[in-house]
């Protein structure tokens, strides 16, 4: 098993079903990059800084959890770091197509780009960012959707 897991995603915000896959991925791996990444199909709500700014804190209890940003293609960055693998949550059959043709093209382009799957946590299956996004834009109750220790920081963001 590669010793390094690379976590990839757009994290705008990160999610408590982004930090579920993270830290069972922190129990697998020796070390966990969560890598704040640039997708170009989508316009974020928070900036690439308040994105790195809040997985760092809601990584801040796993010691072998560190956070990164790129803002270039996934495969070079993983050819710079080397002896790694790319770790993603699945939720539902939904993502399965879009998960499936990232990772086909990103080996396609990278020869040494794996990328392993895990299944999201069952209480989480409905979660993502951009729910979470709607949710808290029209005032609604976000806690238990994003990590603890974010939440008044999203809620002041994201609240109109
Ligand atoms: O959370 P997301 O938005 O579904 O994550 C997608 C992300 C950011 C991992 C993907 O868009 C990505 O890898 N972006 C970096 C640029 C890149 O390599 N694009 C080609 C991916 S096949």
């Amino acid at each position: 098993m590669k010793k390094t897991a690379v976590c990839p995603g757009s994290f705008d915000p990160i999610t408590a079903g982004h930090l579920d896959i993270i830290s069972r991925a922190s129990k697998l791996f020796d070390q966990v990059v969560v890598l704040i990444s640039v997708n170009a199909a989508k316009h974020t709500a928070f900036t690439l800084e308040e994105r790195v700014a809040l997985a760092q804190k809601a990584t801040a209890h796993l010691e072998n959890v560190r956070v990164e940003s790129s803002d270039g293609l996934l495969v070079d960055y993983l050819r710079d770091l080397g002896d790694c693998v790319i770790v993603k949550g699945l939720r539902a059959v939904s993502d399965f197509e879009y998960e499936f043709q990232m990772a086909l093209a990103n080996k396609k382009l990278y020869d040494g780009a794996e990328t392993i799957f895990l299944t999201t946590g069952a209480e989480n299956m409905y979660l993502s960012s951009s729910l979470v996004k709607q949710i808290a834009q029209f005032g609604g109750d976000i806690s238990g959707f994003v990590p603890d220790c974010i939440l008044e920081e999203i809620k002041n963001r994201l609240v109109k």
